[in-house]
């Protein structure tokens, strides 16, 4: 096996990842990014409406209204010193971004050009307010695209397509990582000081997912394994418009540009759902919505997805109910060159022209604002005592920060990304220096072979693109949108049922070595089986609605007994087998509610 030796070891190449490469290896530390795919091909480059800042360049914003609304969005179970940090930095880090050659769209003036998001509101919720920076619509791409180009400058090294199966710990200290060359099949081993994962989400655990074929949640299903818990990830968010059965992101910067929901019947319905910000309600709350709409026989053509109308005819007609000035009008140009993916995408897949038709869309699942438990500084954390475990660092969508509580707000995911994987990339470079060296344990790697082994030579029956696809669509009816304790025991059954086909009866077609994704995507569907049961068992413990977690029998939300985060680890040292607990202690941060009683948790109201 070759040994690759470097002090800090990044695993993925997204947003979080390259923004932690590059302030480590700023801060003098000799960095490995080790990522499954080529960097600017990660998922950072599929978010597209914006990222957020209070610049205050269309609007009246500040930071406290910006972490006020992050805090609401969460459903309350935000950490809201965390979410202080996001919004305090957030200024910071988009000019920042700007300066390093980001091609943001602008104002008439030239400032950085700001739209409406949902959940985003100036002064405590008192309106809407334009806080999404964005480079029209492909705003993640141009974020990678910076980033990557300021790591090869800083000569960070890179070992693409080299896919992380496994964390080598010796001495209670994580000491580096084990990876597949995707092109070879040969094992490597990257023995580091500090390991950063930042591997993204596991949205192919469901059926209908914007999240990328290569989003298997591999980082956090490694983590696991190791009986490190995993925060929160009962929450798991869909986001309204995916493009129908497809699931491909429409951004919301579609109803941000003034875009709306209609029914069958061509109603605005969000009216009634959220009567003062209608379309823009947070997320969780416009996909529960259209569930409800279809549910209630108001889907198109009495199918299970609505209408979303950019059609400058139809913003015009509301703007004008809304009394909005006539210069907020749109025509078709506006359209085209704020939206040209979209347009792109649905006339490209769908054979649908959104300036000439509306667009089908449906909830689609989106980002998991559980993850990997860290603190503020991308330190992973193991227990309600906020004990971090050496060398182990996590940043982006794999990380619970706990940023987004119970619900992401829109645009706070790229912010996310370049804030914690800074402040990671910064306590990598500072740690580094007072670390001593920890040796490699003799059998480092040989675990995976033998996985890897056993999965190449299995001739069972069950093929794994079967299986996952039954997983897909069990996750898709019983942990999506809504969830009761009887879907959700049924999950847990039937994913353990999964679990024992995937350790005895698998069958693969290509036993060779060269790119061999058969294999691969094999391995991943493990770690999207664990990520799926850790899911359900973690929504079946916990009895009550917030956010992205709606049970169907509980209703309401529960502060008196559920203001808490959960931590569910396996205490069986046996990946095939694991016993998980959960442990409710962690307590969310609530410090901000201990200085302004506008943090204070309260009723949800749109
Ligand atoms: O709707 C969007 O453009 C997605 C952005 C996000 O998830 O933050």
């Amino acid at each position: 096996m070759q040994i690759h030796k470097h002090e800090a070891i990044i695993v993925g190449a997204g947003g979080a990842g390259l923004m932690a490469a590059l302030y480590a290896s700023k801060g003098g530390t000799d960095v490995a990014v080790v990522s499954k795919l080529y960097p600017t091909r990660s998922h950072t480059g599929a978010a597209q409406g914006g990222i957020s800042a209070a610049l205050g360049n269309l609007d009246d914003d500040a930071p406290i209204y910006h972490a006020y609304d992050t805090v609401k969005g969460g459903d309350y179970l935000t950490d809201q010193n965390a979410a202080m940090v996001l919004a305090d930095n957030a200024i910071d880090a988009v000019i920042e971004l700007e300066h390093m050659g980001l091609p943001f769209d602008r104002t008439p003036d030239g400032k950085i050009s700001q739209r409406r998001f949902g959940g985003h509101t100036s002064n405590f919720g008192e309106s809407l307010v334009r806080r999404a920076c964005h480079a029209a619509d492909r705003t993640g791409h141009m974020i990678l695209q910076t980033l990557y180009q300021q790591c090869i400058k800083q000569k960070v090294n890179f070992f693409d397509e080299f896919q992380v199966v496994d964390l080598i710990i010796n001495k209670d200290k994580c000491v580096g990582v084990v990876a597949v060359d995707i092109g070879t099949g040969e094992f490597h081993i990257y023995h580091g000081k500090a390991v950063l994962f930042a591997s993204g989400g596991w949205g192919r655990c469901w059926e209908v997912t914007s999240n990328a074929h290569s989003l298997t949640g591999d980082g956090a299903a490694v983590v696991l394994r190791k009986g490190i818990p995993l925060q929160d990830m009962e929450f798991y968010q869909f986001h309204p418009t995916g493009i129908y059965r497809m699931g491909i992101l429409i951004t919301e910067g579609v109803r941000g540009e003034g875009g709306v929901l209609l029914n069958s019947r061509g109603e605005r319905f969000m009216e009634r759902y959220a009567p003062s910000v209608k379309d823009l309600a947070s997320r969780d709350v416009v996909s529960r919505a259209i569930y409800d709409e279809v549910e209630a026989g108001r889907g198109i053509k009495g199918n299970n997805y609505v209408h979303l109308d950019i059609r400058p005819s139809t913003v015009n007609r509301f703007f004008a109910e809304e009394g909005r000035p006539e210069s907020d009008y749109i025509d078709d140009a506006y359209v085209e060159k704020k939206l040209p993916d979209i347009l792109d995408f649905c006339r490209t897949y769908l054979g649908v022209d959104p300036v000439k038709e509306p667009m089908p869309v449906q909830p689609t699942a989106h980002y998991g604002m559980g993850g990997i438990p860290t603190n503020i500084d991308a330190e992973v954390v193991t227990d309600e005592n906020w004990a971090v475990y050496p060398g182990l660092y996590a940043a982006g969508e794999t990380a619970c920060v706990s940023v987004h509580g119970a619900n992401r707000l829109g645009t706070n995911a790229l912010l996310e990304l370049v804030v914690f994987g800074r402040r990671g990339g910064m306590k990598i470079a500072e740690d580094v220096k007072q670390m001593e060296w920890t040796d490699l344990p003799s059998d480092a790697g040989k675990a995976m072979e033998s996985e890897f082994k056993r999965i190449r030579t299995s001739k069972g029956k069950t093929k794994s693109h079967e299986l996952r696809q039954k997983m897909q669509n069990m996750m898709m009816r019983k942990v999506g949108v809504y969830r009761t304790e009887e879907t959700l025991s049924e999950a847990v059954e039937e994913l353990k049922e999964m679990k024992q086909l995937y350790y005895t009866d698998l069958t693969i077609d290509d036993e060779g070595s060269i790119f061999n994704t058969d294999l691969m995507e094999a391995w991943e569907l493990g770690c999207l089986l664990d990520l799926a049961e850790v899911t359900a068992v973690s929504a079946l413990n916990r009895t009550e609605s917030r956010g992205g977690h709606s049970r169907d029998d509980y209703k309401k939300r529960d502060d008196e007994n559920w203001l808490v985060h959960t931590l569910v680890h396996s205490d069986s040292g046996d990946v095939q087998n694991p016993n998980y607990q959960i442990n409710i202690k962690k307590k969310v941060d609530l410090s901000l509610a201990e200085k302004d009683d506008k943090f204070i948790p309260k009723e949800r109201v749109y």
